[in-house]
């Protein structure tokens, strides 16, 4: 494993860390069970893995309580999240900290390293950043969690508007952002600001569901081309980001996913979710693995780089 420095928090993390939530939550989504998905915690922390994203509304903060229960506390970092606006609910500030109250019982552990805002779209930021924060930072002087983070709703904030906000405004450690091969403006617009900030970064949407199967880039690429915004000629292949896989380049789709976003300047954490052990190899192999040559990734850049909003689905409600 590779390890790097989370923003100004200066936490050592690995460069690969387990999202516990996503489409797969562990397995849990996907028919796995509690014991496997503690065995799926436990394998990632073997291959150095340090740090787990979890949130409350995924339903896993129990699952990786139990697998950390094991683990020196000093070996893994812990995120974790509170909903502030949920099905049309703006949260008060109590409401949020008994959610953090919650979130240390289920993952039984005394202190949270990040504690996260989640998913805050950008006509929320004025409420959290001056209602919320404060009552929170109150408990973080209690000791409730070390460093405070937030995270943007990718698929309604494709601009990044509300982080472009929060960034500059010292109040949050770390920073959850979405960017991949189809969408790639967070290059421009978010991690020149976090790397000025020390900002810490946490990467979602590597792979999502886009980049795990072959066939939804072709539809997303046939969608595209009919809205004038990629060429026809993509559109007619049946496997469009094929020329991405050759010797020298990529072993596979999603290890080009991974090995694109890993060597960007200003990423910190990939998050990688998922319920397969051998998916989980190959994942940790492909963030460590170099970047993808030049001359492909100048060609995602002049294919791909205006596009918006792309694979940016929301997975379905956890629970
Ligand atoms: N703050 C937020 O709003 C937010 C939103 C989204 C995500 N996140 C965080 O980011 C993490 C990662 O989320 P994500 O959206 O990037 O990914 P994800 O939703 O976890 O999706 C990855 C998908 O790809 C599959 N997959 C993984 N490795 C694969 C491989 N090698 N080959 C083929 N399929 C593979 C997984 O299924 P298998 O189980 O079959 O591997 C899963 O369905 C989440 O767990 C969460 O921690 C946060």
């Amino acid at each position: 494993m590779e390890y790097t420095t989370l923003g100004r928090t200066e936490l050592k993390v690995s460069v690969a860390g387990l999202g516990c939530g996503g489409f797969s939550r562990l397995g849990l989504s996907t028919g796995g069970t509690e014991a496997s998905a503690i065995a799926i915690i436990h394998a990632a922390i073997d291959h150095g893995v340090n740090l787990l994203d979890t949130a409350a509304p995924y339903g896993t903060e129990d699952v990786v309580g139990k697998a950390i229960r094991t683990v020196p506390r000093d070996k893994v970092v812990i995120a974790t999240k509170s909903s502030v606006f949920r099905d049309g609910e703006r949260w008060a500030p109590e409401r949020v900290v008994a959610s953090l109250d919650n979130s240390l019982r289920e993952l039984g552990i005394d202190c949270i390293d990040v504690f996260q805002l989640h998913a805050v779209p950008p006509s929320g930021y004025d409420y959290v950043r001056d209602v919320i924060a404060p009552v929170l930072l109150k408990e973080k002087e209690r000791g409730k969690f070390r460093f405070l983070g937030i995270t943007e709703t990718s698929p309604n904030d494709l601009e990044h508007r509300m982080l472009l906000r929060a960034v500059p405004d010292g109040l949050w450690d770390t920073a959850m952002v979405a960017f991949h091969m189809l969408n790639q403006n967070t290059r421009e617009a978010v991690f020149p600001a976090t790397l000025q900030h020390r900002v810490g970064t946490l990467l979602m949407f590597a792979v999502r569901s886009i980049f795990a199967r072959r066939e939804r880039v072709a539809e997303a690429m046939q969608d595209l081309a009919a809205a004038g915004k990629v060429p026809q000629s993509l559109a007619d292949e049946r496997d469009p980001l094929g020329f991405l896989i050759h010797p020298g380049g990529a072993l596979s789709l999603t290890d080009a996913a991974y090995r694109y976003v890993r060597h960007e300047p200003g990423v910190d954490v990939v998050l990688f979710g998922t319920g397969d052990q051998e998916h989980l190899r190959s994942n940790i192999a492909s963030i460590l693995r170099p970047p993808l040559p030049q001359a492909d990734r100048d060609r995602l850049k002049q294919l791909f780089g205006h596009l918006r909003g792309v694979g940016l689905v929301a997975p379905p409600r956890a629970r």
